[in-house]
């Protein structure tokens, strides 16, 4: 539900179709990365890194010292514009493409679905994996079987949700993003801009798999 105290000033240098690509994808990514108990030096993999949430985490991670910033995407295209944006191992969906990071500190996953537990096992002693969204489903029941058969390793699993976060967090985070935007340490990834009456249009193109970022509708 939107509260009144979640409303966040435009600076006057931001486009707002650009607003609205970041104002809850880079904040959810701002705030899953803190949720995993990220810090600089860390290795990060976020998985399904193409979506405009990932592309927001990608960025924010390397900028604020990722030891490595590894993503899981589905073509060499997409994996070039990721590296343009910080990446620096680029994986397919399944995880392969570069043994550098089959071990990292933090998994955020936008993408969830029966591979869960492949990814779980790719944590390294006290690694955290923080599922933010489930683009390809919930993960099975058993998901969290490799955290037991690892129990020494002391991974973490656990899900984040922008909605835990209170409305004034939640504004002041997203000044400080769109500021960023502004100085030209965030980039806003805009796939297309697309009149409201060509909603389906927008789906369609979701459902093809060909969007890169967000596609935003405009009045
Ligand atoms: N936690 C929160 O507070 C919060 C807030 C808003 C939204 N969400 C959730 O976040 C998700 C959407 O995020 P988004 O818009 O950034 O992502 P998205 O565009 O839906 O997906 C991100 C990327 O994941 C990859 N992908 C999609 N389906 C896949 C599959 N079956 N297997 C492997 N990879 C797949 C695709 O990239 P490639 O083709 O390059 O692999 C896609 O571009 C939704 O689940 C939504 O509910 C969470």
């Amino acid at each position: 539900m939107a509260h009144v105290d979640d409303v966040t000033a435009l600076p006057s240098a931001l486009p707002s179709v650009d607003a609205v690509t970041l104002g809850s994808a880079a904040t959810v990514a701002h705030f899953a990365l803190a949720h995993a108990g990220f810090s600089p030096g860390d290795s990060v993999l976020v998985r399904g890194a193409a979506g405009s949430i990932g592309i927001a985490a990608v960025q924010l991670a390397a900028r604020a010292g990722a030891g490595a910033v590894a993503v899981t995407t589905s073509s060499t295209d997409r994996g070039r514009r990721l590296r343009d944006l910080g990446a620096t191992h680029v994986l397919d969906r399944s995880g392969a493409g570069d043994a550098a990071a089959d071990s990292v500190d933090v998994l955020l996953d936008v993408v969830g679905g029966a591979d869960v537990p492949v990814f779980l096992d790719r944590l390294s002693p006290n690694g955290r994996y923080v599922l933010v969204g489930a683009a390809a489903g919930f993960p099975p029941p058993d998901f969290a079987a490799p955290l037991l058969r690892a129990f020494q390793l002391s991974r973490s699993f656990a899900t984040f949700s922008l909605a835990t976060v209170g409305a004034g967090e939640r504004s002041q985070a997203r000044e400080q993003l769109f500021l960023a935007a502004v100085r030209g340490e965030l980039a806003p990834v805009v796939h297309a801009v697309l009149p409201l009456d060509q909603a389906a249009e927008a789906h369609r193109q979701m459902d093809e798999g060909t969007v890169f970022g967000r596609i935003v509708l405009v009045p």
